[in-house]
């Protein structure tokens, strides 16, 4: 047999999994080194109890003949799939029902599946730096074209996002089959405002491309004049299929569930311009090659949107969007150029030292004991610059802003002092909330 040789194109191993074997290896050589992770965005509060108490109710019903479930819809329990309607979009004047909905275990795998059901010819159009399953999935099932010597496939399209643009894509010129979005954005914070939004729905509607756009982290806007949803956006449902986590929100990166959006107008064409509805083919996708996610983590998932759910994912992103706060006004106290950390759990840092992110990731590592993940990891836009997050505990987070603003780097503004203290008013402000935050939810 033959492999499929797309595979052997990609880069050998996946960012985070690079990153992670890097940290493996520093650990095994410095075994006492007290090692702060701020890499891949993998959450530290515990899940709510009125989670887990869901959870130990559905593990109950399956050892009972009455209760017991065996294989579930492929698109989800009803209960999980009308909560999520009802409070996510219902409730906030969106037009989307139970039927457009389809729970996943989680927003990567759909990112990655959403590619069986479009043509394999589809021209693929990303944010540089983005997050990197839409360009290695994309070049596994063969729309990357060649490895160019500038790191890029010559088959997708970049749209490149700097500091000049506020890390925003505009809308392509040329037509684009199949783009992907994502607001607040991975790795650099940023979002799009309604208008921006409206652009692309436009784009999309002109000509005809397929949005995917990956809400993962929506929950974590407070900005009213913010999209959450790109659905908020006239014309969106019959171009747009949203992807959403519970990952970050309520502590499921281990636990596994997201669901995304089809809704029903949404409609792709033949080579001889017959319309099929998306959602039949992604229907056909799904209960052919996936049997659901688990009962007992549905169950979990649905406690989220009661009062006590609500409450807990409230509280989880109070907290990160804290840490996120104070690592920005940290890093920029410090004299970092820095990104993101508003609406956002991620914080994008440039360190001008020099322009490889893998050499900057090393010195973090090895002079602060911090692990980051380097920008370009997300794309060519993304060299001299680093991702932190703001998932680890208010605790860590401090510590570990401290160790970095106490490094011999050179700074933006050109200062190479040792900022061993944060004591202006605005840094002040964010460490007095994270103080009154860490004692309202008795954390260390
Ligand atoms: C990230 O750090 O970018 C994400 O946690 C990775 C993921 O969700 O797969």
């Amino acid at each position: 047999m033959y492999i499929n040789e797309n595979f052997i194109k990609l880069p050998q191993s996946y960012l985070f999994s690079t990153v992670a074997s890097k940290l493996k290896e520093y650990r095994a050589a410095h075994p006492d080194a007290e090692l702060i992770r701020m890499d891949i965005g993998d959450v530290t509060l515990p899940i709510a109890s009125c989670v887990t108490e869901a959870m130990h109710r559905a593990v109950d019903d399956m050892s009972k003949s009455d209760t017991f479930h065996g294989y579930g819809p492929e698109q989800g329990y009803p209960f999980l799939r009308e909560a999520i309607a009802k409070t996510d979009y219902q409730e906030r004047g969106i037009d989307i029902t139970a039927d457009d909905i389809f729970i996943s275990d989680g927003a990567k795998s759909d990112l990655g599946n959403l590619g069986n059901i479009y043509s394999q010819k589809s021209i693929i159009g990303v944010a540089d730096p983005g997050y990197p399953v839409y360009v290695d999935s994309s070049v596994m099932d063969g729309r990357g074209g060649e490895l160019l010597g500038d790191g890029r496939w010559s088959r997708i399209l970049y749209m490149d996002c700097k500091p000049e643009n506020g890390f925003k894509p505009g809308v392509p010129k040329q037509s684009v089959d199949v783009l992907f979005l994502c607001s607040p954005c991975n790795p650099t914070g940023t979002v799009f405002t309604r208008d921006e939004l409206k652009e692309w729905v436009d784009y999309a509607r002109r000509n005809r491309s397929l949005i995917i756009f990956d809400s993962a982290y929506e929950a974590f806007v407070t900005d009213p004049d913010v999209p959450r949803s790109i659905y908020e956006i006239e014309g969106a449902k019959e171009v747009a299929i949203e992807i959403r986590s519970f990952s970050k929100t309520a502590g499921f990166t281990g636990l596994r569930c997201g669901y995304t959006v089809v809704p029903a107008e949404l409609k792709g064409t033949d080579r001889e311009g017959n319309e099929y509805p998306l959602r039949q083919l992604w229907n056909r996708r799904q209960s052919t090659k996936f049997n659901g996610a688990s009962y007992i983590i549905q169950r979990g998932a649905e406690a989220l949107y009661t009062p006590e759910g609500r409450e807990a994912i409230k509280k989880n992103i109070d907290t990160y969007l804290s840490n996120a706060r104070y690592i920005r006004q940290a890093m920029e106290k410090a004299g970092f150029e820095v990104y993101g950390g508003e609406n956002s759990p991620y914080v994008w840092m440039r360190l001008p030292e020099e322009n490889d992110s893998w050499a900057l990731f090393e010195r973090l590592l090895s002079e602060a004991q911090v692990s980051s993940t380097p920008g370009i990891g997300f794309g060519e836009c993304g060299a001299g610059f680093i991702r932190l997050t703001g998932f680890n505990t208010p605790e860590n987070t401090r510590k570990a802003m401290d160790r970095i603003s106490k490094m011999n780097l050179k700074r933006e503004n050109g200062a190479e002092d040792d900022f061993s203290s944060l004591n202006d008013v605005k840094a002040i402000k964010a460490i007095d909330e994270l103080d009154k935050l860490t004692e309202s939810l008795g954390i260390k």
